[in-house]
């Protein structure tokens, strides 16, 4: 009886404890903070090396010793740098460069794309379709005639320098000769090289009293040049100087002037424009007379350039290369040290 009473009261115990526990009010919840607002995303521009860099590089053709080396350069510049490099040989046709512009404007990979441009004209369509796309657009060799909003930066020659030196040069070649008619091998007509040479020339020649009396296009090529001047020697051999637009095209002019009996650089000069070492070895051979250095090795300062523009940063729209003239009396010493 009394063990039952002690159980009675160890259950009243443990009640009221439970009621005790279950009746004590609960702390006020601390005051709800508002939510820290979210950090403000400031994502860092992203910093563009070589490695990420992928090139559609549209090359004019494959038409002589100048254009191997500037293609050479492209090609060699781009594996020492890590730069991933699509390259396209247009053959020399205008339509292909054009196609081969808009497939890079549609390849996601291609962030920039580097242009020699066949013609000066015809590229407003395609350069406001890669700015649109935010394509990098670089000139190397051969400027254009567009808005110089459209391409981040042309890099190349003074080829109206080049043709007003050829001038000086021929002057000096004809110095002391009676008559000063000169034959001029154009490049491909429509292409910046040969309209700004050609007119470069002119601008000089009327110094010391040349008179152009023929002028065709040779298309950069030795065939063609070698196939122009014998037509021309065939009309008339009253010719003093060829000014040859580019030195294949005087290496032609050459063997023709050889195959009529004269002796080329001696009784036509010859003056010619690139300096390759094709130019130096007929320089040494008395084949012809006086070269105009135009530099091929261009692509470390393009893709540098293409690298400043992935990155925003701000350039010149153009950057001219620093050229020479070469003379047949210093080619020997001269040709181990060049390049191309
Ligand atoms: O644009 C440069 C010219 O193009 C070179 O003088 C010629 O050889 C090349 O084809």
């Amino acid at each position: 009886m009394k063990s039952m009473t002690t159980i009675v009261r160890v259950i009243l115990v443990l009640a009221f404890a439970f009621a005790a526990v279950s009746c004590t009010p609960t702390a006020p919840a601390e005051p709800t903070q508002p939510p820290a607002p979210a950090a403000t995303a400031t994502t860092a521009p992203k910093v563009y090396t070589y490695k990420d860099m992928v090139v559609g590089f549209i090359q004019t053709g494959s038409e002589g010793g100048w254009r191997a080396a500037n293609t050479a350069s492209f090609k060699e510049t781009a594996d020492q740098l890590g730069i991933t490099l699509k390259f396209y040989d247009a053959q020399n046709k205008l339509e292909n460069q054009i196609s081969a512009f808009r497939n890079f404007i549609a390849d996601k990979d291609v962030n920039v794309i580097i242009l020699a441009a066949l013609e000066t004209t015809g590229w407003d369509e395609v350069l406001k379709e890669a700015q649109a796309a935010g394509k990098i657009v670089v000139l190397e060799d051969r400027r254009i005639d567009a808005s110089e909003d459209l391409y981040a930066t042309y890099i190349g020659s003074d080829f109206v320098e080049e043709g007003r030196k050829a001038a000086v040069e021929m002057c000096k070649l004809l110095e002391g000769s009676e008559k000063k008619n000169v034959v001029e091998l154009v490049g491909n007509v429509g292409s910046s090289a040969a309209k700004d040479r050609g007119q470069g020339f002119r601008e000089k020649m009327g110094e010391c009293g040349i008179t152009i009396t023929q002028s065709q296009t040779g298309n950069w090529n030795s065939t063609e040049g070698k196939a122009v001047m014998e037509a021309w020697l065939k009309q008339s051999t009253d010719i003093q100087g060829v000014f040859a637009q580019n030195d294949e095209m005087g290496l032609g002019a050459a063997e023709a002037i050889k195959e009529a009996g004269l002796k080329p650089g001696t009784d036509i000069k010859i003056l010619t424009v690139d300096a390759t070492a094709g130019a130096f070895k007929a320089m040494i051979a008395g084949d012809i007379n006086t070269v105009v250095e135009c530099n091929p090795l261009l692509a470390p300062q393009v893709y540098e350039a293409a690298l400043k523009a992935l990155n925003n940063e701000s350039l010149p729209k153009w950057v001219p290369s620093q050229e020479g003239v070469f003379y047949a009396a210093d080619a020997a010493t001269i040709l181990p040290t060049r390049k191309y």
